[in-house]
């Protein structure tokens, strides 16, 4: 049976038995206690908890899962056996209020016994210590003696939340193989493998452990999708059944490296790795420095290095993606969906550390001829980390063959000093702000300022660290759900102002930056602020016409130049400040006196003819058509701000600018120079700069 008829198979049972079926959910987990879905029952916390009521009594679904991190992590496990996996699917059934304990296990016992028809002698049940009702009923539906454990049958998702005891169903593979009965010191040995888990969902527990019982009781059911096709085809291992035969054939393919019994962990890696980055980004996770992000980034690196294993060194998840989508793609439309995007995301991330893996590699094998013990020294691997980009996992898991251990205290040490160090440097704040999942913000009121916008607190950054509180004399870097700050972007430098709380200053802001699609207000802390306070943002607006000033003037310096010099000149770069501009351009040769005293002349004839300046935001090809200049190698929306002043200039532009050229006043070039072969560079200044 394959991976596609045993889902259809799960579902088509439940749904003969009155379940609702619903699609997987995402594997971003709308819970903040979880950087991944975990299991099945995740999308369903808050109904299990009693906080929310169910559309439907009894519903069955077929779950994306990564475990990967946290509490559930499966990571280390990848590749030794035959059964781990940081992704895998999770077959599950719930009762919210509905059936409880006895009907849940007749329909397992039911579908694994006659429908799946699996002998009923090979199948080994336990049960919680204290569950009675459970193993009474295992007698009575099975004839099955339940074997009675403590911490294995008590599940949880989290440190807190809904739980409960549960009973799980094991496999018997076979007694040729190790391994011993669940509950005995060797059972990972491998015969017994757990095909299910009927977790009967009755507590919550509070931060400090306590339970309460739960309003209604449930049934939270849990089977891995990949042991039952690894059963249902009569293998041994999951990497053996049809879904990652297919996956590690187009491993061989994209390395040419053929598969042998040496370099099999290495190919189950990789299946492995493959599906739960894929997945994980086709659902939005971005490889990052932080939370779910660094997993991501992690578990791609580890790939890589198993692709140099292999003796790989090209794109490796990148090119085997599509053989992902090729397997699982019509069980998941959004892998085909995403794909663009997600082969994009990958290949970025495998050109940014195929060097360093490389180099990693080289200042590894230097280090260890000149280890003493069988210990790598905590500095070394901060260097790796540091400079070469390897998670301290890496390294332990490249170390771990030739039986080196990490000195991991030292390496923590080494983070902290380095941690600290960052503090007192301000400039690598970018990425931490890239790193925190934040919300875009809405800053829409940019091009007209609302003074009456009341918006949100959402992060505080100080000394390098988010905060939740700042006081006056505070250097701060602060987030806020929306802005009337045009944040740094495009060229202009973004404004200044101050967030108010009341009518009083709370915070004055020095220069409003962007770091991806958030808008940063850097300031400092006039009256205490906390994350979720209310502030008003408002902008200086003087310095804030300074700024538009400069900035019309800049498209007006590109019209003149192309007048004047040729039409060939193309904008390569500018920095607009208040009242004064930095203007690339591409252009052969060092311009003449003539040509500039031209230049500048223009573009005071058009101040002076006080010609109106249009904002419009319209699609890109209607911008297109209208002949809107656009810069090089610049990405657009679909939809574009094209800044049009009289019929001297059109350009696609989301800066901010004067409505009447004549509000420029007057603008005077200060030098032109060359900056690079082919670039000229003009410095120009504006307002009453340039009186
Ligand atoms: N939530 C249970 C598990 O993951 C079913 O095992």
């Amino acid at each position: 049976m394959t991976y596609d008829e045993i889902r259809k198979l799960f579902l088509g049972y439940f749904e003969q038995h009155g379940h609702k079926i619903v699609p997987s959910a995402s594997l971003i987990p709308n819970d903040p206690t979880l950087l991944f879905t975990v299991a099945g029952m995740v999308p369903w916390k808050e109904i299990l908890q009693g906080r929310a009521a169910p559309t439907y009594p009894r519903v069955a679904d077929v779950q994306k899962c990564i475990r990967a991190g946290g509490k559930h992590n499966d990571l280390d496990e990848v590749g030794f056996d035959g059964r781990h996996h940081t992704f895998f699917e999770m077959l599950g059934n719930w009762s919210f209020g509905d059936y409880f304990k006895e009907e849940a296990i007749k329909m397992s016992w039911d579908l694994l016994t006659n429908v799946l028809k699996l002998d009923p002698n090979r199948i080994v049940v336990t049960t919680h210590i204290s569950d009675d009702d459970a193993t009474i009923l295992w007698k009575k539906i099975a004839g099955k003696d339940a074997i009675r454990l403590d911490g294995d049958n008590w599940w949880s998702a989290g440190d807190t939340g809904p739980c409960g005891p549960c009973t799980e169903m094991h496999y018997d593979l076979g007694a040729d193989l190790p391994g011993g009965l669940p509950g005995t010191p060797d059972q990972d040995g491998g015969r017994f493998v757990e095909i299910w888990n009927d977790v009967f969902m009755q507590y919550d527990r509070d931060a400090n452990g306590n339970l309460t019982p739960l309003p209604k009781k449930n049934v939270d059911t849990g089977a891995g999708l990949e042991r039952w096709a690894s059963i249902l085809q009569g293998k041994r291992d999951n990497y053996d059944t049809d879904l990652f035969q297919h996956l590690m054939s187009a491993i061989q393919d994209v390395t040419h490296v053929a598969k042998t019994s040496e370099n099999t962990p290495s190919f189950k890696v990789i299946a492995d790795h493959l599906r739960a980055v894929g997945f994980a980004i086709a659902d939005g996770v971005i490889p990052s420095n932080t939370d779910r992000g660094y997993v991501i980034r992690r578990i791609l690196r580890r790939a890589m290095r198993h692709g140099q294993l292999l003796g790989h060194h090209g794109p490796l998840l990148s090119a085997l993606y599509p053989a992902l989508v090729r397997e699982m793609g019509a069980a998941y439309p959004e892998l085909a969906r995403e794909e663009k995007h997600v082969v994009e995301i990958i290949k970025n991330e495998e050109n940014a550390f195929a060097d360093m893996l490389q180099s990693g590699m080289k200042l590894l094998e230097s280090e260890l001829p000149k280890l003493q013990t069988k210990t790598l020294p905590g500095a070394v691997a901060f260097k790796l980390f540091d400079t070469y980009g390897f998670p301290l996992d890496l390294t332990q898991m490249i170390l771990r063959d030739r039986g080196i251990d990490v000195d991991v205290n030292g390496f923590e040490k080494c983070m902290t000093e380095q941690r600290e160090r960052s503090r007192a440097d301000t400039r690598g704040t970018k990425i931490l702000w890239e790193s925190r999942e934040l919300p875009a913000t809405i800053d829409s009121a940019k091009y007209a300022p609302d003074e009456n916008m009341q918006s949100r607190v959402l992060a505080i950054l100080r000394n390098g660290e988010f905060v939740n509180d700042a006081a006056p004399g505070d250097a701060v870097e602060i987030a806020l759900d929306k802005t009337n700050f045009y944040g740094t972007q495009g060229g202009q430098v973004g404004d200044t102002g101050e967030l108010r709380i009341g009518t009083n200053t709370a915070v004055t802001v020095t220069e409003a930056a962007r770091a991806n699609n958030i808008v940063i207000h850097k300031g400092t802390v006039v009256a205490p602020i906390h994350v979720g306070d209310v502030v008003n943002p408002v902008i200086n607006s003087s310095v804030r016409e300074q700024t538009a000033r400069a900035h019309t003037a800049t498209h007006l310096l590109q019209a003149a130049l192309r007048r004047v010099l040729n039409t060939d000149v193309e904008q390569r770069g500018s920095r607009v400040a208040p009242d004064s501009v930095r203007f690339d351009f591409s252009f052969g040769r060092a311009m003449t006196d003539n040509e500039k005293i031209q230049v500048e002349n223009l573009v005071n004839d058009w101040i002076k003819q006080d010609l109106p300046v249009k904002h419009e935001e319209m699609n890109i090809d209607d911008a297109k058509s209208r002949g809107a200049m656009a810069l090089f190698g610049e990405k657009y929306g679909d939809v574009v701000r094209v800044i049009t002043a009289g019929d001297v200039s059109c350009e696609l532009c989301g800066g901010t600018h004067v409505y009447h050229t004549g509000e420029i006043m007057r603008a005077h070039i200060n030098k032109e120079k060359s900056v690079a072969s082919g670039i000229r560079r003009i410095t120009m200044s504006v307002g009453n700069l340039a009186e």
